[in-house]
């Protein structure tokens, strides 16, 4: 679902980028996301910061895709070599080839997405078996706490971390790392060779 004019602004401003430089991607490294992480895809990519920090690790290639537009002309923007973004929903990447990625990223971005669970099924596919993801998403009781203050009117996408972990593993993951703080889970998972 597209973000609210309140949300959009708050992704995109500086402190967001401090957040994700500073704090969710070294977790994402600590949970095992190396150099030369392969064919990347970022779901959700937004304005395409995340496509920044990603692209100092030196994939072999990068996509990084989102619902809207105006999203994806920012991070357009941006100038990145060798980066590719295109507006695309995630509940349906069937324009991204099966086992063609090695990894997968997303940074906060399935509580956004009623049928997330879709989402899971799409990352399975088009990752090689043995390929990675690479996630963190709050816990529901988070986003309604946070709906009750800033009314930035998140859909109810009904995303606990016991849920997102079950669907990860009925996907053909096996959660080969976490971490659990301020009611966000950032997880690393492996695809086995039968999603
Ligand atoms: C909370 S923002 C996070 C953006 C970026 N990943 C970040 O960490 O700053 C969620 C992003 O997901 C995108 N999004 C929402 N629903 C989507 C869908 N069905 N398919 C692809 N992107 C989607 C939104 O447009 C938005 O850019």
């Amino acid at each position: 679902m597209k973000l609210s004019l309140a949300e959009f602004r708050a992704m995109n401003n500086p402190f967001r980028q401090v957040l994700q430089r500073g704090y969710e991607f070294p977790i994402f490294k600590s949970l095992g996301l190396i150099d030369q992480p392969g064919d990347v895809l970022e779901i959700g990519c937004g304005s395409g910061y995340g496509a920044v920090l990603l692209s100092s690790l030196r994939p072999r290639s990068y996509v990084g895709v989102d619902l809207m537009p105006e999203q994806i002309a920012l991070a357009q923007k941006r100038g990145l070599d060798g980066a590719q973004f295109f507006v695309l929903d995630a509940t349906n990447l069937s324009q991204i080839p099966s086992e063609s990625k090695d990894t997968v990223v997303i940074f906060g971005v399935l509580h956004h997405i009623p049928p997330w669970r879709t989402v899971i099924g799409e990352c399975a596919r088009v990752l090689r078996p043995g390929g990675h993801i690479f996630l963190e998403e709050p816990d529901n009781s988070l986003i309604d706490r946070w709906e009750n203050v800033f009314h930035w009117g998140h859909p109810g996408a009904d995303l606990s971390l016991p849920a997102l972990e079950a669907c990860l593993v009925e996907n053909g993951f096996k959660i080969t790392g976490r971490k659990h703080a301020f009611s966000f889970g950032h997880y690393s998972a492996q695809r086995q060779n039968h999603a």
